[in-house]
């Protein structure tokens, strides 16, 4: 019993919202086959070809990120550097669930003019897990 208090206690006072990249990829994964039942994995090669495909406007996810998303990118109109999206190469990021809708919303809002699918987000997702 007392164990089990002390469990709670330190359950409470972890950080809320730590995630690592797999866990988060997990929840899409564990959402998609929730709101699909034939949903069976996400692809890293779908996620890259994602990443480059210019869209109707023009432009693409690597406009702003660069090809390669262990570099550095730069905003394409207001110049301001962005640090690298591939979690080896900045441990910050795909650790912040809102975070990464946050972004997921403007961003595919911007390049796609509508939301990314569950679908492209996971591909995407997975394919920035897999950048060595
Ligand atoms: C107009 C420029 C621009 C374009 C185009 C763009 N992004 Fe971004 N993206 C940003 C900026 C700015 C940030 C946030 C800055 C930061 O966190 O360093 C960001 C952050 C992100 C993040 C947050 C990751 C995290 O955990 O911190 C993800 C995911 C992301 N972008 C995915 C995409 C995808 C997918 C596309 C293509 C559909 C895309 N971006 C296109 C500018 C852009």
């Amino acid at each position: 019993m007392k164990n089990l208090l002390l469990l709670a206690m330190l359950g409470a006072a972890a950080p809320a919202l730590a995630a690592t990249p797999q866990d988060i990829l997990q929840s899409h994964a564990a959402e998609a086959k929730q709101e699909d039942a034939s949903f069976k994995e996400f692809s890293a090669s779908r996620g890259e070809r994602f990443f480059h495909a210019k869209s109707a406007k023009g432009n693409s996810c690597a406009t702003c990120h660069t090809d390669n998303p262990k570099a550095e990118g730069k905003h394409e109109r207001t110049g301001k550097a962005i640090a690298p999206l591939a979690p080896v190469a900045n441990r910050e990021r795909i650790t912040d669930p809102a975070k990464v809708e946050k972004w997921f919303k403007r961003n595919c809002q911007d390049v796609l003019a509508r939301a990314c699918t569950r679908q492209e987000k996971g591909d995407f997702l997975a394919y920035l897990l897999s950048v060595k």
